[in-house]
């Protein structure tokens, strides 16, 4: 019988810390969603202390979800924690994850605290986690790089507290994984009171070994693994899901364990997060790279041909590759359209968006002969987007001929008031940014420009992600639409209403 290996998702926490990724309440919720149709066992929604954005998607995601766990960050500090349990009130069922740093480099120049103080602090802050839930998992940051007496030291203190999950941080993606295996294994068999607790790893992917860490530690006891979708996160990232999930199930010979994960989710999962981030799959990505299962060398060809297993070791259809094939079409009525939401886990929040979205799917299908599953992602995000917009796209005239100045004339509207603006550009998309700029002068600086078909064909959407950066916030707005210069009017509309929404948030580690 194999053992049950817990996923911790916290692609909307740890993922949402990329720079560049923050998401809003909606985005967030429609990934939780995904994420508990795919099984995932426990989902990290937020950092509720960080800001009141932050708390409300905690809170919306708590409320929505059912099927999953839902967790909070918190540091180890009572309003945190306080902030925290009352976002994860509605859950069915919450955890609150606390955190303090453990390592020497840490507590002297960060926390500026000593290791007794650390202790003591940890201790109170999964005592006061404790009266919210009985369910708290504890971390000491930076364990990759803590002294292992130390770690002994606190992860019994905080059992003893009532920590029912410890996890163990490589924080900084410092640890290889014969070293990262061999110091789980000696805190499972040092700490007294291990068997109270289930060991949990957080991998960072610095040095690209956070799935290798991760699975060496699963193999040395380890029965949660923390990770993300498409391996987002922090700098280069956390362990990949996908990868986990599908290393464990494959080499099911090899592994103790087995996740719960419906992995056929695993591809729409993946599509899902990167168009709402914008961060794009490289195509050789593990798993969910466009050809992580495309064989173009002729003998690899023949092979498969010959017999599949030649040459693969998972089949593409096992992780949802191909199972968005069309479903809708310009004939399909607003039953077929409103249960095709259902099944993809989207509920609009009124009967009017409702309307709106179908009206908008009737539109996109008189310009395009087949309607897929991402299509009506990016309908429904932009019609999300609508609902919290300051700024409006109306029209757009382009002018684009080879030996002439591209010219584009934008109409927008301002919190309802219209105005035009023309300009010139290197190219129609660059005109159309510098005609929107000559109308709201916003000076935030263009960080990343990305057009991404949503489907293929050359009749297929396209998806524009604009980053903006303006002091020190970064945001991404998306703009989906035949006309791939719409698009780009509509995400950099987007983003600019997200920079005047002028949410505030902190850092979990700062
Ligand atoms: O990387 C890290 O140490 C973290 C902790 C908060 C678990 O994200
Ligand atoms: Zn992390």
């Amino acid at each position: 019988m194999q053992e049950h290996l817990i996923i911790f998702d916290t692609t909307l926490r740890d993922g949402e810390q990329s720079p560049g990724a923050s998401m809003t309440k909606e985005e967030k919720v429609r990934i939780a969603w995904q994420l508990e149709r795919m099984g995932v066992d426990v989902i990290e929604a937020g950092f509720p202390a960080a800001s009141n954005g932050d708390f409300e998607a905690v809170k919306a995601v708590a409320d929505s979800v059912k099927d999953s766990m839902v967790c909070g960050l918190a540091r180890a500090i009572e309003t945190d924690i306080q902030r925290t349990g009352e976002a994860l009130k509605g859950a069915q069922s919450a955890r609150i994850h606390t955190f303090i740093a453990t390592s020497p480099v840490h507590m002297k120049k960060k926390l500026r605290m000593s290791p007794d103080q650390v202790i003591t602090q940890a201790v109170k802050a999964v005592k006061w986690a404790r009266q919210y839930t009985d369910n708290v998992e504890f971390s000491p940051e930076d364990a990759g790089r803590s002294e292992l007496d130390f770690l002994c030291q606190i992860l019994e203190a905080v059992i003893d507290a009532g920590a029912t999950t410890v996890n163990i941080p490589d924080t900084v993606g410092y640890t290889m994984p014969d070293q990262f295996g061999t110091l789980i294994r000696n805190l499972r068999e040092r700490v007294p009171n291990s068997d109270k607790a289930i060991f949990s790893v957080h991998c960072h992917n610095d040095l690209g070994l956070a799935v290798a860490n991760s699975l060496t530690a699963v193999m040395n006891g380890a029965r949660q693994v923390e990770c993300t979708i498409n391996g987002l996160g922090e700098r280069a990232g956390n362990a990949a899901l996908e990868e986990i999930v599908m290393a464990v199930r494959t080499r099911q010979d090899y592994f103790p364990c087995d996740t719960r994960i419906d992995t056929t989710h695993i591809v729409s999962a993946s599509k899902l997060v990167s168009g709402i981030t914008g961060f794009p799959v490289q195509p050789n990505k593990a798993i969910v790279g466009a050809n992580a299962f495309a064989h173009e060398s002729g003998i690899h060809q023949d092979g498969v041909l010959k017999h599949r297993e030649t040459y693969e070791i998972m089949r593409a259809e096992d992780v949802g590759w191909g199972a968005n094939k069309l479903l809708l079409g310009k004939h399909s009525g607003r039953n077929a359209f409103r249960n095709r939401l259902m099944e993809l886990g989207i509920e609009l929040e009124s009967e009017e968006m409702l309307n709106n979205t179908f009206m908008r799917f009737k539109e996109l299908a008189d310009k395009k002969h087949e309607i897929f599953d991402e299509d009506l992602h990016a309908l429904v995000s932009d019609e999300e987007l609508v609902l919290h917009e300051c700024f409006r796209l109306i029209s757009l005239i382009v002018h684009s001929e080879t030996g002439e100045i591209p010219y584009a004339r934008v109409v927008i509207s301002d919190n309802g008031n219209e105005m035009s603006a023309d300009a010139e550009g290197s190219g129609p998309v660059d005109a159309t940014f510098r005609a929107i700029e000559k109308l709201l002068s916003s000076e935030a600086k263009l960080q990343l420009y990305s057009v991404n078909n949503i489907t293929s064909g050359t009749d297929a959407q396209g998806e524009v992600t604009v980053r903006l950066q303006k002091s020190d916030r970064i945001v991404n707005g998306h703009g989906a639409d035949t006309d791939i210069v719409v698009a780009s009017a509509k995400a950099y509309l987007s983003a600019l209403n997200k920079l005047c929404s002028k949410l505030e948030r902190a850092h979990p580690q700062v």
